[in-house]
């Protein structure tokens, strides 16, 4: 029973961290190529809460469920697929933090730009490609976590 409600919990914190950022991908790629500053102040507005309240909560309990699973199970903490999820996990999150922050500053800036009634700044365009560059790692270690928590190979 705690075994399943650990890995129910697991399962959706996966699906959480995949679609939130996903979904934020989404919205914030088509706001910016809308090119309007009012509807991109708007959407990162939006976006930065989304992350803080799914994406960060998610962010600290996956692994919390995740080490209980490998002690529920018995798995060992010196399995190659544990260690590579968590190093990947760590990946994830170096480049997943400053895209919090980069999500901000675009957002005060398009804001700026709305209050002044001026174009998107270079600064705005120049993080939008820092934020852009920063989706693929991320996306690409969190695609290699899932493969290697369903695919689970032993080394050797
Ligand atoms: C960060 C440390 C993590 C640890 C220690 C961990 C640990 C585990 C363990 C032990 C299992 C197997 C449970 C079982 O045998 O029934 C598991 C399953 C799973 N994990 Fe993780 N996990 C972590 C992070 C993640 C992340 C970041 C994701 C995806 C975003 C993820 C997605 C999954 C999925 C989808 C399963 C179910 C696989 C299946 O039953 O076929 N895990 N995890």
């Amino acid at each position: 029973m705690a075994y399943f409600v650990l890995k129910f919990l697991h399962v959706i914190g996966a699906s959480v961290l995949l679609g939130t950022g996903a979904g934020i991908a989404f919205f914030m790629l088509m706001a910016h190529r809308g090119g309007r500053p009012a509807v991109i102040a708007g959407v990162a507005r939006i976006v930065v809460i989304a992350d803080f309240v799914f994406t960060a909560t998610a962010v600290v309990l996956q692994p919390v469920t995740g080490v209980l699973l490998v002690r529920a199970v018995g798995y060992s903490f010196a399995d190659a697929w544990i260690v590579w999820s968590i190093v990947l996990y760590l990946v994830t999150g170096v480049f997943w933090l400053p895209v919090v922050w980069i999500q901000m500053r675009m957002r005060d800036l398009a804001l700026a730009a709305v209050a002044d009634g001026t174009e998107l700044p270079r600064s705005y365009h120049r993080l939008f490609r820092w934020w852009f560059a920063s989706g693929f790692p991320a996306f690409a270690a969190v695609a290699a976590i899932f493969w290697l928590m369903i695919a689970r190979p032993v080394a050797g």
